[in-house]
């Protein structure tokens, strides 16, 4: 889904103050995106050249950092995050099921942030409770043992309308 969320001029007013916590110090890029991430939720494209000013490195090496580590997000993304298993454990006992009502509560496909910031639906290989399979998490919370109505009860409320 496109972005949504614009970044604003109170945004970059927060990431150059953090990038003046690490002025010159390559050393910093991660911590400093962290940072960035922590604050504004995301890393928004515009303000790579100017860490990468703020750091002395060329906007290309920031950026290959961001893309290395999946743990920086480049778009801005919902409150809310719902990963849903596809490991094989949760597939062999319905899993794509899941997927598909999880897909149908919140209106959106994998990837995507709904419009008004409440949800964004991921998918992820396995997150390591298997005997519970299928599983889905939201937040930090493990869902397992899951079937139609419990997805059903869990997004209650929460559809999109
Ligand atoms: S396969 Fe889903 S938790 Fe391991």
């Amino acid at each position: 889904m496109t972005r949504t969320k614009k970044t604003t001029k109170a945004d970059l007013k927060k990431i150059d103050a953090i990038i003046g916590n690490y002025r010159g110090q390559r050393w910093g890029l991660i911590p400093l995106l962290h940072d960035v991430q922590m604050a504004v939720g995301y890393i928004p494209p515009e303000a790579m050249p100017r860490i990468a000013s703020g750091l002395g490195m060329f906007p290309s090496q920031v950026q290959g950092v961001i893309s290395f580590y999946t743990q920086f997000y480049t778009e801005p993304r919902g409150k809310n995050i719902v990963r849903v298993c596809r490991g094989t454990a949760c597939h062999v006992r319905g899993g794509k099921t899941i997927l598909k009502l999880v897909k149908r509560e919140l209106g959106l496909e994998e990837g995507e942030t709904s419009p008004d910031m409440e949800y964004t639906l991921e998918t992820v290989a396995c997150i390591g409770v298997c005997a519970l399979a299928p599983n889905i998490v939201i937040n930090q919370e493990t869902h397992g043992d899951l079937n139609p109505k419990k997805v059903a009860r869990l997004f209650e409320g929460k559809r999109k309308k």
